[in-house]
This record gives C-alpha cells, sequence and structure tokens, in this order.
C-alpha cells in the first residue's frame, strides 16, 4: 500500500481536498495529518480496530493511551466530563496545544483508552486539522505520527518517508509550525498535575487554573517513581545516531577539538559561536519557540549525517523551555568522564 498524498494549505485549507481523507477516518482508515505541535497519526476514536491498528503501525506498547482529538467543545463534551469551571479555564487555550485527561465517554474504544477509565481530549487550533475532524464527524484519537521511540515529525517529508507504506493518507502541509507536542495535564486527581512538559508553558496555566503540580517525570529527568502518564515511562525520541548530553561550556571546548570531528554538535547560535567541527544551530537561546521548532527535525537530520555520534546541550528551562529540556534529556544520555574517555580512544 502506498499512501494517498494530498498537500493541503495549513492556514486556509480546501475542504474539498479533505473530503475523502475525512471519510477514510470515520471509515476506519489511517491518515497521517499535520497539526499546530506535531504531525499525528488519526484514527476514528469509536473504532476499536482501526485504534488497534494505530498501535501496530507505531509499534507502541499497548499500555499507553492515545490522545483523542475534537474540533469543537461540543464534541470534546462527548468524548469526556468536562467541569464548567475547567471548561472556563479551558477557553484561554483551546483551540491550541494542551491536552486536558479528563474521565472518558462510554463511546470512546478502549485501545485509544488503552484501558484506562480516563481518556486525553485535544482541541487542536491547525485550521487543517480542525477542518478534517470536522470532516470526519468523530473524534480521532491520534499519537505523534512517529514509529515509537523515535523523534516526532515535523516535516512531511519525513512523514511520508515513515509512514507512507503503512497509512491510507498523508496529508502534507509543510513544517509544524510550533514542533513540539502539547502539554498534557491531568485533571482527574485532586489539584492538576503536569503530566507532560509541551507547548503550552506551565506559567500559562497557572495563572488560569492556580498551581500545577511539576513531577520529575514531566521534567524528563528519570525517576524510580510509578510513572503518572504511561508515556513517560518508555524510550523516546531517539535518534539512531547515539547523542550525548553535555554542558554548553563543555561543548564549546570540544567544538574545535579535531578529536571531535566526525561528530555533530546540536547547539544554539551562541554556543555555536565557537564551533568549528559540524553543528546544527537550532536558534539563539534567547528565542525558545524557534528552538522548540526545529529541535525534532534536527535528531533527524542527525541521523542523515554520516557522524559517528552527536552532542547538545541543554537550553534555559522556562516558557516552552520545559518542554525543550523535557525532550533533550530523553533523546540523549549524559556524556559520563567514562564514556568521554571511549570515544577518544576509538
Ligand atoms: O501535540 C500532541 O499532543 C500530538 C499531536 C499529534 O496532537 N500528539 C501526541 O500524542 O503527542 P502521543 O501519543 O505521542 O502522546 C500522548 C501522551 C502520552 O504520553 C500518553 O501516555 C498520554 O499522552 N496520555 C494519553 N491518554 C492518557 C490518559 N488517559 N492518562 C494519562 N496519560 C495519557
Ligand atoms: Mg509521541
Amino acid at each position: 500500500m502506498k499512501a494517498h498524498l494530498i498537500k493541503c494549505s495549513y492556514s486556509d485549507p480546501d475542504r474539498s481536498a479533505l473530503k475523502e481523507a475525512g471519510r477514510a477516518l470515520r471509515e476506519g482508515k489511517i491518515v497521517v495529518f499535520p497539526t499546530e505541535t506535531v504531525y499525528g497519526v488519526g484514527a476514528n476514536a469509536l473504532d476499536q480496530n482501526a485504534c488497534e491498528e494505530i498501535f501496530r503501525i507505531k509499534n507502541r506498547p499497548q499500555d499507553n493511551p492515545l490522545i483523542v482529538h475534537v474540533s469543537s467543545y461540543e464534541m470534546a463534551e462527548s468524548v469526556c466530563t468536562l467541569d464548567p469551571g475547567i471548561r472556563k479555564g479551558l477557553s484561554h487555550f483551546w483551540p491550541g496545544p494542551l491536552t486536558i485527561i479528563a474521565p472518558s465517554g462510554a463511546a470512546i474504544c478502549k485501545a485509544a483508552r488503552a484501558g484506562l477509565p480516563t481518556v486525553g481530549v485535544r482541541f487542536p487550533s491547525a485550521p487543517v486539522a480542525r477542518m478534517l475532524i470536522e470532516e470526519a464527524g468523530v473524534p480521532i484519537a491520534a499519537p505523534s505520527a512517529n514509529i515509537s521511540t523515535r523523534p516526532s515529525i515535523t516535516d512531511p517529508a519525513h512523514a511520508l518517508e515513515e509512514f507512507s507504506g503503512k497509512v491510507d493518507f498523508v496529508i502534507a502541509s509543510g513544517k509544524s509550525p510550533l514542533g513540539i507536542e502539547s502539554t498534557v495535564i491531568d485533571l482527574t486527581s485532586k489539584g492538576i498535575r503536569l503530566l507532560r512538559a509541551g507547548s503550552t508553558p506551565v506559567e500559562d496555566l497557572e495563572k488560569v487554573f492556580g498551581d500545577i503540580e511539576v513531577t520529575e517525570a514531566a521534567r524528563g529527568v528519570a525517576t524510580e517513581e510509578r510513572p503518572l502518564s504511561p508515556g513517560t515511562k518508555y524510550l523516546h525520541y531517539s535518534p539512531m545516531t547515539p547523542l550525548y548530553l553535555v554542558a554548553e561550556e563543555q561543548m564549546k571546548s570540544m567544538g574545535h577539538d579535531p578529536r571531535f570531528s566526525e561528530y555533530v554538535f546540536i547547539c544554539s547560535s551562541q554556543a555555536g559561536q565557537g564551533i568549528t567541527n559540524r553543528k546544527i544551530v537550532l536558534g539563539s537561546d534567547s528565542d525558545l519557540s524557534a528552538v522548540a521548532s526545529r529541535l525534532f527535525s534536527a535528531l533527524r537530520e542527525l541521523d542523515s549525517m554520516g557522524a559517528r555520534g552527536g552532542f547538545i546541550h541543554m537550553f534555559p528551562e522556562h516558557g516552552i523551555g520545559l518542554a525543550i529540556g523535557n525532550r533533550i534529556r530523553k533523546a540523549s544520555r549524559p556524556l559520563t568522564g567514562e564514556i568521554l574517555a571511549t570515544l577518544v580512544r576509538s
């Protein structure tokens, strides 16, 4: 099977171009589509077989639930139970890159929820995604469009590479504007908990909802405690090329060391100034939105460079930087003295 490719405007999509893909979704087919965060791989959230197919295609662990995407508040309320106070607060963030975990409505199939009594719900802002869901007329379960453990996809060329032979349609609308997935918050416990840092900054959420509990797991720091969100316990976002996390100062000195000429340095424009070895510049550390939008494509670019390994450093962890830090920690491993010694010897 080779997917039908639909090229479509992100902000002003042609409805007739999305009709067939919408119908296909409703009837149980699988469609890769753009959102404001990353590309998603979608199926009818009411259709158990279609949702099971997503797990097969992505090679996704069965116990990691999918996010259900809706195109209106009415649809959101058919999918989950929304407390009126929360609904009011949500109007500051929806449509947009925020996913809530709430008690699930009965119609959502078991596979989409991974058997949980709760469901992740998101009302995306991308006009193309909203129109596709409207055309489908059903809520769409869609995890990020990447094979499990691989970096998420923000570039339609990567979506085609990874999914063309596996799904029915790929809708291509250019690069994802935000580049990092939605923020996931849990509304089912006392107080609101951050389950995954994402494109909606916690600082903005706290202005509306009050204090939000940010766990180490949400920051991407490995912990022994039981994971709150199933997705936090798995290996994530990894390039195939070994990627090491180093301090920015250390990177500056390694960056012009000929012993690392076969490595790629993924860095800020500031750190990049002193680096003469190969590098991928993500952007200024004072423009974290630009860094966020480049991060996942940089991890995939690294894999196309034939390098022995890559180095990356942390960025300031405020605003969207919390999510950037989470993805960087998960995609890399710390460069210990021991590892450094083997890299230099080999
Ligand atoms: O921006 C996004 O959210 C993208 C686009 C496509 O919308 N989607 C996305 O989906 O990132 P995915 O599957 O890669 O991440 C979903 C996360 C996982 O960490 C999963 O464990 C969590 O949401 N999640 C979903 N339903 C949940 C539930 N009922 N309880 C706890 N966590 C849940
Ligand atoms: Mg994902």
